[in-house]
């Protein structure tokens, strides 16, 4: 192709985002009920999810085609077995132009006390941790399986420690669930380095009951901080980012909103989505994937490979969060077959 890669709204390929596995050890409400992933829920068996190497060698085709940033999701990406072994494959690629990527981790927190020193020796430069309240009680609530904040907390600290900062916090706010706890947990990471930022509860997956009644818009969460701790918009870090930042007046670092309900991002998405199994999802609502793992396993070249991302990045036009407020009611919540968050990850 001549000309960087770009789809049918002009977006261009930079950021990865691949799950490693479709299990957790929560059971967050928003993102895999209980009653829904029980004991009997159809997980992919280990034959089906693309092994270290395969992910590698998909990852080096995404990078030849401008990707800059990859992320590992899962379900909970520390509970793939030797994780750090892909870590090291990941972190040896370079971008045409010679540059190391930006690797990076969303995860639970529950393991990271143990696992951070070994994810930063094998090449990881940074971690999202999510943290939905600071109060014990809410907090084994929402992850649903008991789960103590102190040992999250610990695993901040780890991280922190091994050098896997700057750290971001992320909050999924459902109203009448957690926004008590919206101003403890800013209070708490301000001043710290660690980024916090609150995530719109969003319509994804078709389990989780979504109701427009529980999302707390953006606006209203800085508007909550604000009247406490003063806050000053600050300018977006690159383009297409998910979140808007608002530095503390006083110098006290940032924090930032993610806004897909009420304030759609999708004009500069630039992120590419890698299932478990090898599909490749272009939006994080696309109802269906498309198949890269029978191209790898049926002998296709790294040249055709590379030919098929490109052909499938350039025929996108996803942009689902902006669109969602214009459906049809019957296309929407319990009408569409959409992918699980916990499948395709955040
Ligand atoms: P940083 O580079 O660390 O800022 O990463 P990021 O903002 O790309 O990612 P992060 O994984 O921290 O994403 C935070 C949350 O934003 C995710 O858990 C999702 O809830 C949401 N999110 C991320 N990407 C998208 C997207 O493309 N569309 C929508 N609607 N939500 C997204
Ligand atoms: N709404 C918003 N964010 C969600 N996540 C999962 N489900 C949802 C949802 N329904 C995100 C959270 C969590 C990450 C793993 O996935 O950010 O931190
Ligand atoms: Fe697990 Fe994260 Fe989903 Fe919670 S949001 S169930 S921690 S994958
Ligand atoms: Fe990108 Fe889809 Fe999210 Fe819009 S809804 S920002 S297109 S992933």
């Amino acid at each position: 192709p001549v000309g960087p890669l770009a789809d049918r709204l002009g977006r261009p390929l930079h950021d990865l985002r691949i799950s490693v596995t479709d299990r957790c050890n929560f059971r967050c409400s928003y993102c895999m009920p209980k009653d829904v992933f029980d004991k009997d829920y159809p997980y992919l068996p280990h034959a089906e999810l693309l092994s270290f190497e395969e992910i590698t060698r998909l990852a080096r085709q995404f990078v030849g085609l401008g990707v800059h940033k990859i992320r590992l999701t899962g379900g909970e990406p520390l509970l793939r077995k030797n994780i750090e072994v892909l870590i090291e494959q990941l972190a040896q690629l370079r971008t045409p132009d010679g540059q190391a990527l930006d690797l990076t981790l969303t995860t639970n927190g529950s393991l990271l006390a143990r696992k951070a020193r070994a994810l930063k020796a094998a090449g990881l430069r940074r971690v999202t941790v999510s943290l939905d309240g600071l109060d014990d009680a809410i907090f084994r609530r929402m992850n649903d399986v008991d789960f103590p904040v102190a040992e999250v907390l610990a695993g901040i600290q780890a991280a922190h420690a091994a050098g896997l900062g700057p750290i971001k916090v992320n909050m999924v706010v459902k109203r009448g669930t957690n926004e008590h706890e919206i101003l403890p947990m800013a209070r708490h990471f301000k001043g710290t380095g660690q980024v916090l930022r609150f995530i719109e509860y969003m319509d994804v997956g078709a389990t989780n009951g979504w109701r427009m009644d529980e999302v707390l818009p953006s606006a209203e969460v800085v508007r909550r901080i604000a009247a406490e701790m003063p806050l000053v918009p600050l300018e977006p870090a690159a383009p297409g980012e998910t979140a808007q930042r608002w530095a503390y007046a006083d110098g006290g670092g940032e924090v930032g909103v993610i806004s897909s309900v009420t304030q759609a991002f999708c004009g500069d998405c630039s992120r590419a989505r890698l299932s478990t199994e090898g599909q490749l999802y272009l939006c994080l609502f696309a109802n269906q994937g498309h198949d890269l793992r029978s191209l790898l396993r049926g002998g296709a070249s790294d040249e055709q490979i590379a030919a098929a991302i490109g052909h499938i990045w350039h025929g996108r036009a996803d942009r689902y969060s902006q669109l969602r407020g214009q459906l049809p009611p019957e296309a929407g919540e319990a009408g569409r077959r959409r992918v699980e968050m916990s499948y395709i990850g955040g």
